[in-house]
């Protein structure tokens, strides 16, 4: 695996902190598949004594008896409180709000100060527009210190503080990688897409292989990744001349059906990965 741009994490790391003098609480989104993996590792460090919600969001996608069992394991945490969220939940202000006031009582003094803090695509621009009730523009990939001028009121009393999608990820053991690479948190500059796709198709044969034979319509599995991709391109017609079947397509088949929850819920880490890895 290739460096992550230690240049931006350190310009990062240190806006981040400079400003954390004046935040009261931290509020981290993770990608509710692989909340170990998308978990920012520096999070803990920065924050000091600050509480810190972990947003689980994209619950949509996930395996929500998982969820549930993560949402135990990270309240167990000192000073780490879990929330579930997936795009198009109502009531996202109010139940920020409620929880964000069971952990920081109301200022005399002006507003809660909240920073909202996570590695790439797991939904923080969503969610910041959701919150907001309006499109914030996204400023992408820039260094911290731009997206930290970025304030949003949610409600009375609580301003949040926007940070950069440019938080470095986990990224190893190496299956932390491969799970950040499948959810699209990290591109395939940064893992091969080859492994990629051979370390979800492993999980999947291993995890849910009836999703497989019902979603692609296969009578069996056959052994070994590059033969499941093969089946995977023929019934899906990801062929080239002469009826060669196109890997690189199917490749991307399968990811945009795990990704658009094509095959169902699916989460990649039970907390047993965090206490292992
Ligand atoms: P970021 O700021 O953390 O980088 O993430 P962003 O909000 O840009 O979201 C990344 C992708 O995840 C977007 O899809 C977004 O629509 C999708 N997303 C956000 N929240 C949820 C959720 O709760 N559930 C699901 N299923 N998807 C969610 P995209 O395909 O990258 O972009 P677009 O097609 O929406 O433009």
């Amino acid at each position: 695996m290739l460096n992550w741009f230690p240049g931006h994490m350190n310009t990062a790391r240190r806006e981040i902190r400079k400003a954390m003098s004046k935040i009261d609480l931290v509020i981290e989104v993770l990608d509710a598949r692989i909340p170990f993996s998308s978990e920012n590792p520096l999070v803990a460090e920065l924050r000091g004594n600050r509480p810190c919600i972990q947003i689980l969001n994209k619950a949509d996608l996930a395996d929500p008896d998982i969820t549930a069992q993560w949402l135990v394991h990270i309240d167990a945490r000192d000073g780490v409180h879990a929330m579930v969220h997936q795009q198009g939940q109502s009531k996202l202000n109010a139940r920020l709000l409620q929880k964000v006031r069971s952990l920081v009582p109301a200022k005399t003094s002006g507003p809660t100060m909240g920073m909202i803090l996570g590695i790439p695509n797991v939904g923080k621009s969503t969610l910041i527009n959701a919150l907001s009730g309006r499109t914030i523009a996204k400023t992408g990939n820039k260094p911290a210190v731009t997206r930290l001028q970025q304030r949003v009121k949610v409600g009375k009393g609580l301003v949040l503080w926007d940070t950069p999608g440019f938080l470095w990820p986990r990224l190893s053991p190496p299956d932390c990688g491969y799970r950040l690479a499948v959810t699209g948190a990290i591109s395939d500059r940064v893992v091969e897409s080859q492994d990629i796709v051979r370390f979800v198709i492993r999980f999947l044969v291993r995890n849910h292989p009836d999703r497989l034979l019902s979603v692609y319509k296969l009578t069996e599995l056959p052994e070994g990744e590059l033969e499941v991709l093969e089946a995977i391109g023929r019934r899906r017609g990801c062929l080239r001349k002469g009826g060669v079947i196109d890997l690189e397509r199917a490749a991307n088949v399968l990811l945009r059906d795990f990704n658009g929850g094509g095959l169902g819920r699916i989460s990649l880490e039970v907390p047993a990965d965090a206490v292992e890895e």
